[in-house]
């Protein structure tokens, strides 16, 4: 049988978020499960956010499926509703939306929530660079004074364009935007409103400003927000380990190529093995001469570094294991999990890691690694 696998790794998850709550102990956590929980299948990875204030989604049918998969805490919107039906829905269950746009204010204004209603707070986008979603400066503090005229409780928000980039100049701009107008929406209008402007990048290179909510994604799910630390320097732990086996052992004669295209040819004779993994599972089909995986040595279990050899096909890839040892038929090949690490594959694929994580297929089998 065909056994690309895809494993979630719950305890990475819960370890994880327990890394987000060290670094930000003041602040209430979003934890950002969009995309279904970035690749990674929100139902295994709801139990194992559980420690977190609330969840952040990208569309009313994501919330949908948190409440139905029993989640009982806040949900954000983080795009807001898409229409004033979906507004009812939204009060209808429990949901707290981002309000970034004159449509969704008037939605807001024409049907407010009862005042115990979860979506009484709402999220007031501010457009402090990024130059996507929010009000700007013209419009924020009348928004913001609109609502909480109308009784809702605010949460002040924006989102950095360059967090990952410490020495981004854009990044102090939209701190200090954001900074000043949260200052003079306290002031001049409700003490109370609260400040959200952190994501992963954010909360790990800004950590003093990380005001109320932090709302981190990728690094929940094990991976490197920031572009001067890996993973491991931020201790983080990959919550997703994707396998395939090897299929069939062969020797490429040297001056002989291997593949689609003919892109890779033997110096010399050069064992290879075929890893039925392919695009058609999720596998970047264009990656740099650098990639590797990591196939498991079957007597000493240890991980044994092994390149890709010509183009990686729907289907397959081949690798070479010429200097890897006790490779049978049905090895374990490791595409990406602690190494290669997820984000190093996507710099050889000229992309990055949240890419990789979200555009898997259906087609490898899911799993969930229970800790012995
Ligand atoms: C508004 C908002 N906040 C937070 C995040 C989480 O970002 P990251 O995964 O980089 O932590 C996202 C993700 O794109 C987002 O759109």
């Amino acid at each position: 049988m065909r056994t690309a696998t895809v494993t979630i790794k719950p305890a990475a998850l819960t370890h994880n978020l327990l890394q987000v709550k060290k670094r930000a102990p003041n602040s209430k956590v979003l934890a950002m499960v969009k995309a279904n929980a970035y690749g990674h299948g929100i139902k295994v990875v709801l139990p194992a956010l559980q420690q977190a204030d609330g969840i952040g989604v990208a569309s009313f049918t994501e919330a949908l499926e948190a409440r139905d998969l029993g989640w009982q805490k806040a949900i954000g919107l983080v795009e807001g509703v898409f229409s004033a039906g979906e507004w009812q829905q939204a009060i209808d269950h429990d949901c707290s939306c981002v309000i970034h746009h004159l449509p969704q204010l008037n939605w807001a204004l024409d049907n407010i929530p009862k005042d115990d209603s979860p979506t009484r707070t709402v999220w007031l986008k501010y457009n402090t660079g990024m130059n996507r979603l929010g009000f700007d400066d013209d419009t924020v503090i009348d928004a913001a004074q609109q609502l909480s005229d109308a009784g809702y409780q605010l949460i002040l928000t924006t989102h950095f364009a360059n967090a990952d980039d410490f020495e981004h100049p854009l990044n102090t701009v939209q701190i200090q935007r954001f900074n000043k107008i949260l200052k003079v929406l306290q002031q001049a209008i409700d003490a109370d409103i609260q400040g959200s402007l952190c994501n992963s990048a954010g909360l790990v290179n800004f950590p003093e400003h990380h005001h109320d909510w932090v709302r981190p994604g990728i690094m929940l799910y094990g991976s490197s927000p920031v572009t001067h630390k890996c993973a491991a320097e931020l201790d983080l732990q990959p919550a997703m380990d994707f396998s395939a086996r090897i299929m069939a052992i062969q020797t490429v004669k040297a001056g002989d190529s291997i593949g689609y295209g003919s892109r890779w040819f033997a110096t010399e004779d050069t064992q290879t093995a075929l890893v039925s993994i392919g695009y058609g599972d999720g596998y970047p089909r264009v990656v740099s001469a650098d990639a590797y995986v990591c196939v498991i040595d079957s007597k000493t279990a240890q991980s044994q570094r092994c390149p890709i050899r010509g183009r990686v096909a729907m289907d397959m890839i081949a690798i070479d294991i010429s200097a890897a040892s006790h490779i049978t038929l049905d090895s374990e090949v490791r595409l990406w999990g602690d190494a290669p690490h997820v984000d190093e594959v996507a710099t050889y694929a000229g992309t990055i890691g949240y890419e990789l994580l979200c555009r898997l297929s259906t087609r490898p089998k899911r799993a969930v690694h229970i800790e012995p």
